[in-house]
């Protein structure tokens, strides 16, 4: 059972602070909200990180990057390239970092400084990492201070890109991108969002908060909290076809979804995720994450094929997906024409098999079973009708997700009700979606 052991409000989030008892170890975690946060990562021990800092207007958010590994309690030395400090000046870097910065090769000779830095260093991240450095770090480049570190460490190496859309896309960087990943190079984001033109698509620099727990996770054994469980989590919408050129759908992006299946990856779990309409780019992170299997479902009839056979040798299973709950009954082998038409067009739908209900009525013993549901009521009829969703169901934890015309599908940040059997009105999460992923996780792990 948890035990409450303090409260804290995190930015407006709920955070409660919470331990429980797992595996014969005491976790604590900040549940529902703040999840484990930056500052539950690593606790034991400071770890000691630098920061390369590049060229790009994303520079502003690696100060917050910056101050939430020193908050954590972490040793952080800043390498800023030249173009860097046209963004944010030397003095920020070494004020909110608390260590002298330099820039050149030349600087600390007797130090040894262009690869000491790298070689004690036990995490590297280079936030934001604008396309040319990616192609510097690709070819190997060690013309400046960060150029060196690089090559000179051993240390698990984070990248956050950040760029417009079209250099994101260029086969130059996808390539690069490539090469660094086969080199064991860690990769975060980026976001699909607003750029710095007005424009906007993926390019976007990760948040602060998630960059560091994403690093974070790769040098602390300790929040692997679901290493050796497999979890299977579908994602994106289904879509069922009308005739070979139509369908019905839904608006899911599988954002949510992939930041479930990432989280679980990145704290351990073995993860198979099943996806059915989702962007290339949102599944990106997770095709190329060491820990995710990928399969496809395009039709409902699919999805409940590919969950089942996965579910059978899963620990906990997480439908994110947006399932159709009617599909067309005849499905027309050629392209319905408006000819003869006399201005409308029906269309009979039959209902879908619930394909959560049924992994929750056959779950095997010590077998978590997930739902979401994507609501538009709010306040305590929200409520209501998760209770009543989540009994339905027969699940173990449903995450209610209020969703409209501007939240819940498709954007970056998410607001949930973790619903479990004795949980009467949980306080909402909210956050990025991959916040309240973990938010998500804590959860189930309070279960089992
Ligand atoms: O993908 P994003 O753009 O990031 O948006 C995220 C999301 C809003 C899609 C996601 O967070 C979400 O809420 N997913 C569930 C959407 C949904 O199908 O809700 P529902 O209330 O209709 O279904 C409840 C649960 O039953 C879901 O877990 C669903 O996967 C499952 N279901 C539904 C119908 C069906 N025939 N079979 C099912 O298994």
């Amino acid at each position: 059972m948890p035990r409450v052991v303090g409260h804290a409000d995190d930015n407006g989030a709920h955070a409660e602070q919470v331990s429980f008892e797992r595996a014969g170890r005491t976790v604590d975690a900040e549940r529902a909200g703040a999840a484990i946060g930056v500052s539950g990562a690593c606790e034991n021990r400071a770890v000691f990180v630098v920061v390369g800092v590049t060229g790009g207007i994303a520079a502003y958010k690696t100060v917050q990057l910056v101050r939430e590994l020193i908050r954590a309690g972490h040793d952080v030395h800043v390498i800023p390239t030249d173009d860097a400090l046209r963004f944010v000046g030397l003095p920020t870097w070494e004020a909110i970092s608390r260590n002298p910065v330099t820039t050149s090769v030349h600087d600390d000779v007797a130090r040894v400084r262009h690869v000491s830095l790298g070689q004690r260093a036990d995490l590297v991240v280079v936030a934001p990492a604008t396309a040319n450095t990616l192609a510097r770090m690709a070819a190997g480049l060690a013309d400046d201070l960060l150029g060196t570190t690089l090559l000179a460490t051993t240390a698990p190496v984070v990248v956050a890109p950040a760029m417009h859309t079209e250099m994101w896309g260029h086969p130059a960087t996808v390539a690069n991108l490539a090469t660094l990943r086969e080199r064991g190079v860690h990769v975060v984001g980026p976001a699909d969002g607003e750029l710095t033109g007005g424009d906007s698509g993926p390019g976007r620099m990760s948040e602060p908060e998630e960059i560091a727990r994403f690093a974070l996770g790769l040098v602390d054994a300790d929040v692997r909290d679901l290493a050796g469980l497999r979890v299977v989590v579908t994602t994106g919408g289904t879509r069922e076809p009308i005739d070979p050129v139509r369908f019905v759908g839904n608006r899911s992006s599988g954002r949510q979804g992939v930041a479930v299946a990432l989280a679980a990856a990145d704290r351990g779990a073995d993860v198979h995720v099943v996806a059915a309409h989702v962007d290339a780019h949102v599944l990106a992170a997770a095709s190329a994450h060491p820990r995710i299997t990928l399969s496809r479902a395009g039709t409902t009839a699919e999805l409940q094929t590919a969950t089942t056979d996965a579910a059978a040798t899963a620990d906990i299973v997480v439908m994110a997906a947006a399932v159709a709950d009617y599909r067309v009954d005849r499905v027309a082998d050629r392209k319905l024409s408006k000819d003869g038409s006399d201005g409308t067009l029906t269309l009979t739908l039959v209902e879908n098999p619930d394909i959560l209900a049924g992994l929750a009525a056959e779950r095997r013993p010590g077998q978590t079973i997930v739902g979401f549901a994507a609501e538009t009521a709010t306040g305590d009829e929200l409520l209501e009708r998760g209770h009543r969703k989540r009994a339905r169901k027969g699940v173990d934890l449903l995450a209610v997700n209020e969703v409209g015309w501007q939240h819940g599908f498709e954007v970056e940040e998410n607001s949930l009700l973790l619903l479990a059997a004795d949980d009467d009105a949980p306080a909402p999460v909210r956050g990025t979606k991959r916040r309240v992923a973990d938010a998500l996780w804590d959860a189930v792990l309070l279960l089992r």
